[in-house]
C-alpha cells in the first residue's frame, strides 16, 4: 500500500507550525514542518500571533515506531559488537528526537514571553532536527535505521507532568535531561577516541557542544522567568527537583565546567554534589 504523501507545510504562522509539528506521527513531515520554520525565521518571515486555543499535551503524536519500552525493559548492549554501537546511536537518535518535541512543545504551550524565547526555541528545535538527522545518517552505515530498536519510553514524561508549569518545565527539561547529557557525553566521546572511531567522535562532539548552548538557554529563560516573579533561583531549582524527584537529588557526577558555562551557579552545583 502506498502511504500518503504529506502536503508541505506553507504557514509561515510559528504557533501553527508547532500545531502541526505535535500533531504528527510522520518523520519526514515533523523534520519538514521544523526546518520550514527556521527558515521562515531566518527570512524574517515568520509571525508570532495566535488565535487559537492550546492543543492539550495528551494530543501530542509521535511516531509508530521505535516501539517505546520502560528503561529496566531495555536490552543491555555494549560498544564491543556493531550492533551494540547501532544501539548506542538508535539510543542517542531517539534522545534527539524527542528533543525535537520537546523544544516545539516549550515553544507552543507557554505564552506571553519575549519574542526572542519563540526564536530560541525554535533555532533549539532546529539543531535537534539537525543532530537526528545526522545520527540517522550513522546509523544507515552500521545497516539500521531509527525504529528498528525499541526506545526508552520515558523521555515525554516530564513534558506531561510540567504541562502547566514554565519554571518546573525548564527546571527538569534543560536544565536536568539535557544537562544529563553535558555530564556523560565526555566519557562516551573519550570511549570512541579508544576505538579509533573518528566519525562517531566528531558526530558527539558536534551535540556536545550544541547541547551546552541549549542548556544554557534553558538557564537564561528559567532565570529570566524567576526574576519576572520575584523567586529566588537558587532555592527554587532545589525545591522543583526534591520535589519532582520525591526528596532525591538528581544522580551525579557533574560536569562542573560545562555545566557553568551553560549557566549553572557554583550554589546550584554544591547543592546537586552534596
Ligand atoms: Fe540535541
Ligand atoms: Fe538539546
Amino acid at each position: 500500500m502506498m502511504l500518503p504523501i504529506p502536503t508541505p507545510i506553507t504557514t509561515s504562522n510559528l504557533f501553527e507550525c508547532a500545531e502541526a509539528f505535535l500533531s504528527s506521527s510522520s518523520i519526514d513531515e515533523m523534520l519538514s514542518i521544523t526546518h520550514h520554520a527556521k527558515q521562515q525565521l531566518d527570512e524574517g518571515k515568520l509571525s508570532f500571533s495566535f488565535n487559537k486555543p492550546v492543543l492539550p499535551i495528551e494530543l501530542v503524536q509521535f511516531p509508530v515506531k521505535p516501539e517505546l519500552m520502560a528503561p529496566r525493559n531495555m536490552p543491555k548492549r555494549k560498544l564491543n559488537t556493531s550492533e551494540g554501537i547501532a544501539a548506542f546511536f538508535h539510543a542517542i537518535a531517539h534522545i534527539e528526537f524527542v528533543a525535537i518535541s520537546l523544544a516545539w512543545d516549550l515553544l507552543y504551550r507557554f505564552r506571553d514571553l519575549p519574542l526572542e524565547f519563540y526564536q530560541d526555541w525554535l533555532i533549539i528545535a532546529d539543531e535537534e532536527a539537525q543532530h537526528f538527522e545526522l545520527l540517522n545518517i550513522h546509523l544507515l552505515k552500521t545497516g539500521y535505521l531509527y525504529g528498528d530498536f525499541p526506545a526508552h519510553g520515558g523521555l515525554w514524561d516530564h513534558a506531561i507532568d510540567t504541562a502547566d508549569d514554565l519554571l518546573a518545565r525548564l527546571a527538569l527539561v534543560p536544565r536536568c535531561m539535557e544537562a544529563r547529557g553535558l555530564d556523560v557525553t565526555p566519557a562516551m566521546i573519550d570511549k570512541f577516541k579508544g576505538l579509533e572511531d573518528n566519525d562517531s567522535v566528531a558526530l558527539l562532539t558536534r551535540i556536545l557542544t550544541d547541547e551546552v548552548g541549549h542548556v544554557e538557554r534553558g538557564s537564561f529563560w528559567y532565570k529570566f522567568v524567576c526574576q519576572q516573579q520575584g523567586i529566588d533561583p537558587n532555592s527554587n531549582y532545589q525545591d522543583i527537583l526534591l520535589r519532582y524527584y520525591k526528596g532525591k537529588k538528581p544522580k551525579g557526577p557533574f560536569n562542573r565546567e560545562l555545566r557553568i558555562i551553560a549557566g549553572f551557579s557554583h550554589a546550584e552545583l554544591d547543592w546537586l554534589e552534596h
